[in-house]
């Protein structure tokens, strides 16, 4: 089967304001320059307030911007809240949903990620789904039950390989510097693959299916060498020019 065009995605979570604007800039130039046949798409989700500024400062590069999370409703009394259509508007073209950080701090549930997909989807953005299990539950035995949970509770009817990306962030991965071994994230991925084939059919193949994790230019060539890796979700390592587009250089 011809390989899913991968994604290398970075979340630059709560850090950016007009100072990173430059570095920013450096990501989008060495997209462009480094590769003018791109063989991947590229992408940073900035802080809402920085949207507006990040599509100003990337023009005329593939470089794709996001937000990192919407709210389920359309527009109402949701304070201090950001609607899908506010993310479109200010130009971005995919939003993180369910990041575990969000589901951790402001008590999501696959519900309500689900509600922010859909919403997401309505106003044409690409909803980035998060799932992924906590160290406990990885030791317990219970990592793909905890992520076929998630995955069917978060991802809508209408999800398609055009509209959504699965991210696989093990919550124990995340900014620790720990990963799991190869093996590990091969196998979570090929059951993931199978799960969206049982469940979309062959459109289940052809959805994006991204590692995050402590991914960092000294690995991210072997996980990308597992043919069920489809590119990567990136935090530290893609709030510095260098690192994310080294990274990039390994797909
Ligand atoms: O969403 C990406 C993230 O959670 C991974 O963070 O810093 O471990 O690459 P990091």
């Amino acid at each position: 089967a011809d390989r899913v065009r991968p994604l290398i995605a970075g979340n630059w979570k709560m850090n950016g304001t007009a100072a990173e604007l430059p570095e920013l800039k450096r990501i989008a130039d060495g997209v462009d320059g480094t590769r003018s046949s791109s063989p991947y798409d590229a992408l940073i989700c900035v802080p809402a307030t920085l949207i507006d500024r990040a599509i100003k400062t990337v023009v005329g590069s593939p470089l794709a911007i996001g937000g990192q999370d919407c709210h389920g409703a359309e527009s109402g009394a949701h304070t201090g809240d950001v609607s899908a259509a506010m993310l479109a508007d200010a130009g971005a073209t995919h939003v993180i949903v369910g990041h575990s950080e969000r589901r951790a701090d402001h008590g999501e549930t696959d519900i309500d990620v689900m509600d922010k997909t859909l919403a997401a989807h309505a106003q044409g953005l690409t909803a980035i789904v998060c799932v992924g299990e906590t160290r406990q539950e990885r030791e317990d035995g219970q990592a793909m039950d905890v992520v076929d949970t998630q995955l069917a509770g978060s991802l809508p009817k209408d999800a398609a390989p055009g509209n959504t990306v699965v991210a696989y962030e093990p919550v124990w991965a995340i900014g620790t510097g720990l990963t799991p071994s190869l093996l590990d994230i091969e196998a979570m991925h090929d059951h993931m693959r199978q799960r969206l084939r049982e469940r979309f059919g062959p459109a289940g193949a052809r959805f994006r299916l991204l590692y995050g994790g402590s991914v960092k230019p000294a690995n991210a060539g072997e996980i990308f060498g597992i043919s069920s890796v489809d590119g990567a979700l990136v935090g530290g390592a893609s709030l510095k020019s260098d690192d994310f587009l080294a990274i990039c250089a390994t797909v």
